[in-house]
């Protein structure tokens, strides 16, 4: 799976290469590996500037491909001295297009380039103090231009720079180390800290000198531009061929489903499965709307009783997760096949997915060491071999973006505001083996929550509001009678990104109306819990 998926990953971001028109003058993003790599591009595109990750091996001539205005060397969980230690192509360093080096990159540019680079004393994790100061020099540097000469910041590394490289110059410390540097006549410049997470004061700025004074990028990047290039690219990688597009009618399947529309007409197919775990009513109701109000061509699949049947005695999540994963793709190869035997006029050969950046890096260890968190079934639940190559337009994007790419496909805002689900739906919100009666309960817990999350104001107001079923008895107590019934947990979380995610100070009153509407409308439930942990450590779906 890691080797499928980093093969992937590296072809993606080849594809792009094409995707992207010279005109444009993005940033290349070289990635060693670094936790926030794709937040570094995503940063730039906040920017309007165009941005793409290409995998540090990546040759000068796939660089070149891009015409960047710039190139970023990213993070990396390495040290320059292992004996495996990501590389660039040195030549990188002489081609006269301004680079940053970020964190690691700063140190592969030290190492590189005649400097030394050596173990710290102690390790820098989290905020420090920079202060800017830039020796030896007569000038500012441009990449500090406008800011103050003393920074909190925001630092994660073991190793740092103890001898500049001939031509260098430091332009700031911490009280243990040279924090940037840069030789300003080969635009080559350098920060040990990351710029690019909220915690850097000031970062946004820096990576705007850094586009803006020293690469001259213009902001012409948008979410038109996205549409428009996507759109060509798919063209490009489909050829004459047909495709099919698993859609739920969340954001993001929806948006690539539009986008993919676009490129391909009448040759894509919409498939909407019924698992069986979809919220109350969804089925019925997303059919109609994808239909009637976006004119996508879906065929609604009702397989409820293969999936559950495929789920029985199951309770193991990751094993719910792969065996819901191989039936969606079983349902897709299916209806392929009858769509190939009937309407289709050519080849099937491509399933389309809205997979977004952080499905991506919580499944899979694309280049480094970091843990498998869990396999989100868009990515990492899909069998090893399957009968399509993937088309995942939004890979690279994170919801807001995808949001904001929808808007202006003109989705209506019901879509774009729904609330994130996932694809296995409610067998991860339902703690153990799956049953029908179960599977209801939950429904019917779930559409409480919903309800008076909106009626409270709060749905666009909040990331996530879904209700959990335990499989945990309690006693209780109804007219003269005791009761034993089921626990229902309310999960009310806000996130940016569902990287990280806290749990949303609901009003007593609100939390009052979901819990005593749950225990008198939804049989069996007895108790109701409030979830009140944060992402980390814990993850948004209990399972
Ligand atoms: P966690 O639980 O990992 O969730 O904090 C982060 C975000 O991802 C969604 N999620 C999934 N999406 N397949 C999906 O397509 C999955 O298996 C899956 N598991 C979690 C979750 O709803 C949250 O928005």
């Amino acid at each position: 799976m890691m080797e499928s998926a980093a093969k992937q990953a590296t072809e993606q971001a080849r594809e792009q290469g094409g995707r992207m028109k010279a005109e444009l003058g993005g940033v290349v993003v070289l990635d060693f590996g670094g936790q926030y790599t794709q937040l570094i591009a995503r940063r730039i595109r906040e920017q309007q500037v165009f941005s793409a990750v290409l995998p540090c091996t990546s040759s000068i001539e796939e660089i070149r491909k891009f015409a960047p205005a710039g190139i970023v060397l990213s993070g990396g969980p390495s040290s320059v001295y292992d004996p495996q230690a990501p590389k660039c192509d040195p030549k990188v360093l002489a081609l006269g297009i301004p680079i940053l080096g970020i964190c690691y990159g700063m140190q592969w540019i030290t190492h590189t380039l005649g400097g030394k680079v050596e173990k710290a004393a102690r390790r820098e994790y989290g905020r420090a103090h920079l202060k800017v100061e830039c020796q030896g020099q007569a000038q500012k540097s441009a990449l500090f231009s406008g800011v103050p000469e003393s920074l909190r910041i925001w630092n994660s590394h073991g190793d740092h720079v103890r001898t500049l490289p001939p031509g260098f110059c430091a332009t700031g410390h911490t009280d243990n180390a040279i924090a940037s540097l840069e030789d300003a006549a080969r635009k080559i410049y350098a920060v040990q800290f990351h710029v690019e997470v909220n915690h850097t004061e000031r970062g946004t700025e820096l990576l705007r000198n850094f586009l803006f004074r020293v690469c001259m990028a213009e902001p012409k990047w948008s979410g038109a531009a996205f549409i428009e290039e996507t759109t060509d690219a798919i063209r490009e990688k489909v050829g004459n061929k047909w495709a099919i597009c698993g859609l739920s009618g969340g954001v993001d399947s929806t948006v690539a489903a539009v986008l993919v529309q676009r490129a391909m007409g009448a040759r894509l197919t919409n498939i909407f499965v019924n698992t069986g775990m979809l919220r109350k009513n969804e089925f019925e109701q997303t059919l109609e709307m994808l239909r009637d109000r976006l004119k996508l061509h879906v065929i609604g699949v009702d397989a409820s009783d293969r999936f559950l049947a495929q789920l029985k005695g199951v309770t193991d999540p990751e094993e719910k997760r792969k065996r819901i994963g191989r039936e969606f793709i079983a349902v897709f190869a299916e209806e392929a096949q009858k769509l190939q035997a009937g309407e289709a006029h050519g080849e099937i050969g491509f399933l389309v997915q809205g997979t977004l950046y952080p499905d991506v890096i919580e499944s899979v260890s694309v280049k480094g060491p970091s843990a498998t968190i869990k396999t989100h079934h868009n990515v990492g639940g899909l069998p090893e071999k399957i009968p399509f190559a993937l088309i995942e337009p939004l890979r690279d994007l994170f919801k807001d973006e995808v949001r904001r790419i929808g808007k202006d496909l003109g989705l209506p805002q019901e879509i774009l505001v729904k609330h994130p689900f996932p694809g296995p739906g409610l067998a991860v919100r339902l703690l153990g083996e799956i049953t029908r009666p179960h599977l209801a309960t939950l429904q019917d817990a779930d559409a409480i929550v919903v309800e008076e999350i909106r009626r409270a104001g709060l749905y666009e107001r909040v990331w996530q509001a879904f209700a959990v079923l335990l499989p945990v008895r309690s006693v209780g107590v109804m007219g003269d009678g005791r009761t034993y019934g089921l626990t229902v947990a309310v999960r009310v979380v806000e996130s940016d990104d569902a990287m990280t995610a806290d749990w949303v100070r609901l009003p007593g009153e609100v939390l009052e109306r979901i819990s005593t509407r749950i225990v008198n409308e939804v049989a069996g439930v007895t108790r109701v819990v409030y979830d009140i942990s944060s992402k980390p450590p814990s993850t948004i779906e209990w399972e």
